[in-house]
């Protein structure tokens, strides 16, 4: 192929200065958390606000930043436009759960993820109001994020279910009310239109998912085969859901530093290096991005902000690196022998003309 490589960096993230929404997901420990944290330091650089919002019932943009949040925006120790929030949406399912009767559980089960939805979608009407300029989405693994990706059709089909149930049953509305939580004292009408506020907030936040000027998905992976595997089937889900995707980045590389002498070593980068050559022949319209296995974990802002330079540069590894630095400093020195040299003429020089 004479096609030329993409540029191996997130840069184009940086640049696309209308994204909105990015969704950074992949399987249990590759690096969502790191590199979503890292993302929205680098997107806080050039855009007005950024909100980094995880999903993963396992938080720990808490671990990651060393400091703790909730469910509402927190200014990042720091910073002065990056905020971050962690949502758990099984809470409330568990709080509908309780109470459910017969024609509501019904309905329910006819609808399943219909509650998850419900506060998914809740949390973006809020998130919307908020203004942010870009919001970076720390997204639990594969399968939990791609429930989530669907919710805005899953509640789009609940909703009309509501809706022609509501014109053939009046009554169900007082089951709908517990559903949703809303106080008795609200009258149907006041339900019903909470109902098509969510159903215009759900359409719009459709609309957005698939625009791919407004939202990309960032793909997180090691170069080992299950992961590999993974990320093939979330690239096909999301093609699915025609939600946009066109950077992995490919976690704990190992590269041969300083002249690697463990046989265990040696043996796993020959094994990454075969899946590393398998993700850039199936993804060659992507922007990969390699990142290091470093020696120690990627945690507080110090940490992740040193990190966030192999996200933007792509990743050289030290023996290269080291010869450019040699390079750098015979120049130096031959720089600082010259200026002698020049500096010794020159009294040479003055001598003579005493003389
Ligand atoms: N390139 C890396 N080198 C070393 N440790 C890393 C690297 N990337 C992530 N980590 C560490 O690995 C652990 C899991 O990373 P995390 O980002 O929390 O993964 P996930 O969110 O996908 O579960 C964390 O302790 C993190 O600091
Ligand atoms: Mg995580």
């Amino acid at each position: 192929m004479a096609e030329e490589l993409l540029e191996g960096t997130v840069q184009n993230l940086l640049d696309q200065e209308t994204l909105k929404w990015v969704f950074v997901g992949g399987k249990g420990g590759v690096g969502k958390t790191t590199c979503s944290s890292i993302l929205s330091i680098l997107l806080s650089r050039v855009r007005s606000s950024v909100l980094i919002i995880s999903t993963d019932p396992a938080h720990n943009l808490s671990d990651a930043f060393q400091q703790r949040f909730t469910k509402a925006p927190t200014l990042v120790n720091g910073f002065s436009n990056l905020y971050a929030m962690e949502v758990d949406p099984t809470v409330e399912n568990e709080e509908v759960g309780e109470g459910m009767d017969g024609l509501f559980s019904e309905l329910a089960n006819a609808i399943p993820g219909i509650d998850e939805a419900m506060s998914f979608a809740e949390m973006l009407k809020l998130v919307q109001t908020m203004d942010y300029s870009v919001i970076v989405f720390d997204t639990a693994p594969t399968g939990h994020t791609l429930r989530l990706l669907q919710f805005p059709s899953t509640l789009e089909k609940g909703l009309s279910k509501i809706m022609s149930l509501k014109s053939r049953f009046g009554g169900v509305l007082s089951q709908v009310t517990r559903m949703f939580g809303v106080d008795d004292e609200f009258g149907e009408d006041a339900i019903l239109g909470r109902l098509e506020g969510m159903r215009d907030v759900i359409e719009q936040v459709n609309r957005q998912f698939k625009d791919p000027d407004l939202t990309t998905f960032v793909c997180v992976c090691i170069p080992e085969f299950l992961s590999l595997y993974e990320t093939e089937r979330l690239v096909q889900e999301l093609t699915k859901f025609e939600i946009d995707t066109h950077n992995i980045i490919i976690n704990q590389v190992i590269y041969n530093d300083e002249d690697v002498e463990s046989k265990l070593l040696k043996a796993r980068m020959r094994m990454q290096q075969k899946y590393l050559d398998q993700f850039y022949m199936l993804y060659d319209d992507f922007h990969i991005t390699k990142l290091p296995l470093l020696p120690q974990e990627v945690t507080g802002v110090e940490a992740l902000k040193d990190f966030s330079g192999k996200f933007v540069r792509p990743y050289e590894p030290a023996t290269s690196r080291d010869s450019v630095e040699d390079l750098e400093r015979k120049i130096s020195t031959l720089k600082q022998q010259l200026n002698d040299a020049e500096a010794e003429l020159d009294r040479i020089r003055k001598g003579k003309q005493k003389a």
